[in-house]
C-alpha cells in the first residue's frame, strides 16, 4: 500500500510558534514532528509516501526531507491551497493512489500524530479487508478535543467531531485506512460550520455503509497540535530515549 501524510493547516493553536513555519516542522524532542509519522508509515512496510502540505513554508519540507532516500522511502509532494480541512487535503492524493501498482487501498496519517509501536498489523488487517475504511481509536481523558466514536456491541454506531459532552472515551486518532471510493465521496462533501471538509464526515459515511472497522490502540499515542500535547509528546519521546 501507499501512504499519505497530511501536513498542511495554519497551526493556529500553536501561534506564535507557527507564525513563520509550518507546525509539522516544529521539534518534538530531538526531531522535526513530520519525522514521526514518516517513521510510523515506514514501520508499516509503506515506502511510497505523499506529503500534502501548504502555506509559505512548504518548500522547507523539500529542504528537510528531499526525495526520502535518507529515510529509505520514496517521497512525493502535493500543495494544498487555502485551509479547506483534512478531507480537502486528502483530495489531492487521488492521482497518487490511482497511480499505485500495488493496491488502491492506502493509509493516511495526520502529520501531528505521534505513536509508539508498530502498526504493521493494523495495515495488514486493513489489506485483508475487501473494501471500506479502518480507523484507530485511543481511550483518552479529554475526548472532547477529538473526533469521538461511540461503540455498541463491538460496532461503531456514531462519530462526533469535538463533542461538548463526549459519548465515549474513544478518540479517533489521525491514522486511517481508506479504499479509493473515498475520493468520490469527498467530491460530494459540504464544508462544516467551521468552513472545512471534515474527516469525521468521511468516516461517518463509511460507518453508514457498514464498511468501517476499527482497532483500539493500547500503547502511547498523542497529537502534537496544542501547547499541552506538543509538550507531552516531547516529554514522552525524551523519556523513551533517555530513560
Ligand atoms: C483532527 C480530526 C479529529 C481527530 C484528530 C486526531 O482534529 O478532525 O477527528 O480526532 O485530528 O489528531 P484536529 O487536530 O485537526 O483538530
Amino acid at each position: 500500500m501507499r501512504g499519505v501524510v497530511l501536513a498542511g493547516g495554519s497551526g493556529s493553536r500553536l501561534l506564535p510558534l507557527t507564525k513563520v513555519t509550518n507546525k509539522h516542522l516544529l521539534p518534538v524532542w530531538n526531531k522535526p514532528m513530520i519525522y514521526y509519522p514518516l517513521e510510523t508509515l515506514r514501520g508499516m512496510g509503506i515506502t511510497e509516501i505523499l506529503i500534502v502540505t501548504g502555506g509559505d513554508s512548504s518548500g522547507d519540507f523539500l529542504k528537510l526531507l528531499g526525495n526520502g532516500n535518507e529515510f529509505g522511502i520514496k517521497l512525493y509532494y502535493a500543495y494544498q491551497e487555502g485551509e479547506g480541512g483534512i478531507a480537502d487535503a486528502l483530495k489531492l492524493a487521488e492521482g497518487f493512489v490511482d497511480d499505485s501498482k500495488y493496491d488502491s487501498k492506502f493509509i493516511v496519517m495526520l502529520g501531528d500524530n505521534i505513536i509508539r509501536g508498530s502498526l504493521l498489523s493494523f495495515a495488514s488487517n486493513f489489506k485483508c479487508q475487501p473494501s471500506g475504511a479502518k480507523i484507530l481509536l485511543k481511550e483518552v481523558n479529554d475526548p472532547s478535543r477529538f473526533g469521538v466514536a461511540n461503540i455498541t456491541n463491538g460496532i461503531i454506531t456514531d462519530i462526533i467531531e469535538k463533542p461538548k459532552d463526549p459519548i465515549s472515551p474513544y478518540a479517533v486518532t489521525g491514522i486511517y485506512g481508506y479504499d479509493r471510493s473515498v475520493f468520490d465521496f469527498i467530491k460530494t462533501l459540504k464544508p462544516s460550520e467551521r468552513g472545512e471538509l471534515e474527516i469525521t464526515d468521511v468516516n461517518r459515511y463509511y460507518m453508514q455503509q457498514g464498511k468501517l472497522t476499527y482497532e483500539i490502540w493500547e500503547d502511547f499515542w498523542s497529537d502534537a497540535g496544542t501547547f499541552e500535547s506538543l509538550a507531552l509528546a516531547s516529554k514522552y519521546i525524551k523519556e523513551l530515549y533517555n530513560g
